[in-house]
């Protein structure tokens, strides 16, 4: 006896027709043919199930503040920063909850059930960490919420920056971050990469920095940071999250630091609507895409995934809490559009950044945490093209978020009366 199957599911490695039983909020089988009955069933009527998406780097606390207090005119990352800066002492912590909510609401309908959330440390009254960990807890029976301690301004540079970021860990934001390209000279932002790698060594925590977010191809703190996770013992637990100068850099440099990067098991967050969006900007043409060596990092067997980064915020304007919308854009920067290809940016937005993130119990297998997406699409790859509705989210065996599938109406002598982008036919849930 389960209390929820769902029949007829496409899995994502291509497993088409399986039956999905669960039991106590876990998977309980995986069979061509489940005879049990349950107290709940969803037909997936041959359309994709999968694990939720998981979001490895987001903003959490600037997130929905578009316009405020007005818009980034220029678009740069360095505006963008200058707004938030505005922005930050006008910040309430009622406002903050409240923004973050409605972005968790948003993502459940997306299936977006783990998020990792940098928490900006620069302000000393860290009314952002505060408002962020009591998100977390009110999120948590449905959104897995990490948070990073992120010192927007610079570790060094921003004048209680060592401090704040300290304090936000003993807080309980459970992740270190940093800045090293925005430091004030590259020393300072080495410095700061081996200061952060001690603090997550001593405090037993992972490492998740924004690190090289520019074109400049000399700004290397990439390679300290590999070298200092190996000299910490911190391999696998730490991520570099946007390293857009690799897309700028010599080849032959880059030959050899991505072997390094590999040695210290990195794990590699591009961002890409983030970087296609911010990047370049200075140059004329042709204009660079900025996003970094997503092809190559995979070949050598990094861990790759992708993160959101922003939506409506300083930096973006754009943004709908759609782990597909990013893939979208990572085939199309990287150009990896072969059925291969389309596999791989679909793991980064899923098992890889499972992987990214350190979740247990994530995936498609027994014993795994049910937590489940039924998408309006029948593989991996017409989700990847069609960034289709999310059918139904599933949180722990249950069904937390419905959306009605995608038909268009057609009013045309001859036709059908309706279209349907993937298949036209509907899954239903019957309650027992
Ligand atoms: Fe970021």
């Amino acid at each position: 006896m389960f209390d929820l199957i769902i029949r007829n599911a496409n899995l994502p490695d291509g497993r088409e027709g399986f039956d999905i039983g669960i039991a106590g909020g876990k998977i309980a089988a995986i069979e061509k043919s489940i005879a049990a009955t349950a107290g709940e069933t969803v037909d997936a009527t041959g359309r994709l199930v999968s694990p939720p998406f998981c979001d490895p780097h987001f903003h959490m606390d600037a997130t929905l503040s578009l316009g405020m207090p007005r818009m980034n005119v220029s678009g740069t990352l360095l505006e963008g920063i200058a707004l938030w800066g505005e922005l930050r002492p006008l910040l309430t912590k009622e406002a903050l909850i409240e923004r973050a909510l409605r972005y968790c609401d948003l993502a459940v309908t997306q299936g977006l059930l783990y998020i990792r959330s940098h928490v900006d440390t620069s302000d000393p009254q860290l009314v952002t960490a505060e408002a962020l960990l009591e998100v977390k807890e009110k999120v948590a029976p449905y959104i897995e919420l990490q948070l990073v301690a992120f010192p927007q301004d610079g570790y060094y540079r921003a004048p209680d920056g060592v401090a704040s970021l300290e304090r936000a860990l003993d807080m309980g934001v459970g992740i270190v971050g940093g800045i090293p390209h925005f430091e004030r000279t590259m020393e300072d932002g080495a410095r700061s990469v081996e200061a952060l790698c001690r603090i997550a060594a001593d405090r037993g925590l992972p490492v998740d920095m924004h690190c090289d977010e520019t074109d400049d191809p000399m700004s290397r703190h990439i390679e300290t940071l590999a070298a200092q996770t190996v000299r910490f013992g911190l391999k696998g637990r730490v991520a570099g999250s946007h390293l857009t100068s690799m897309h700028s850099m010599d080849n032959y440099y880059v030959s050899k630091l991505i072997p390094l990067m590999a040695e210290a098991e990195i794990n590699v967050i591009p961002n890409p609507l983030i970087n296609i969006m911010l990047q370049g900007r200075h140059d004329t043409y042709p204009k660079r895409r900025g996003m970094t060596r997503v092809r190559e990092l995979m070949a050598a067997g990094l861990n790759v995934s992708f993160g959101h980064d922003c939506v409506m915020d300083p930096w973006y304007s754009m943004g709908s809490g759609d782990m597909l919308e990013v893939a979208h854009m990572a085939i199309h920067v990287a150009q990896m559009a072969g059925i291969e290809d389309k596999r791989k940016i679909f793991d980064a937005i899923t098992v890889n950044s499972a992987k990214t993130m350190g979740l247990e119990g994530y995936g498609l297998g027994i014993g795994c945490k049910a937590d489940l997406v039924v998408l309006q699409a029948a593989d991996v790859t017409e989700a990847l093209r069609l960034k289709p509705n999310r059918l139904f989210v599933i949180k722990a065996g249950k069904v937390i978020a419905r959306t009605a599938p995608r038909v268009g109406e057609l009013f045309l002598a001859g036709r059908p009366a309706s279209v349907e982008m993937a298949r036209d036919y509907v899954p239903q849930v019957q309650q027992r």
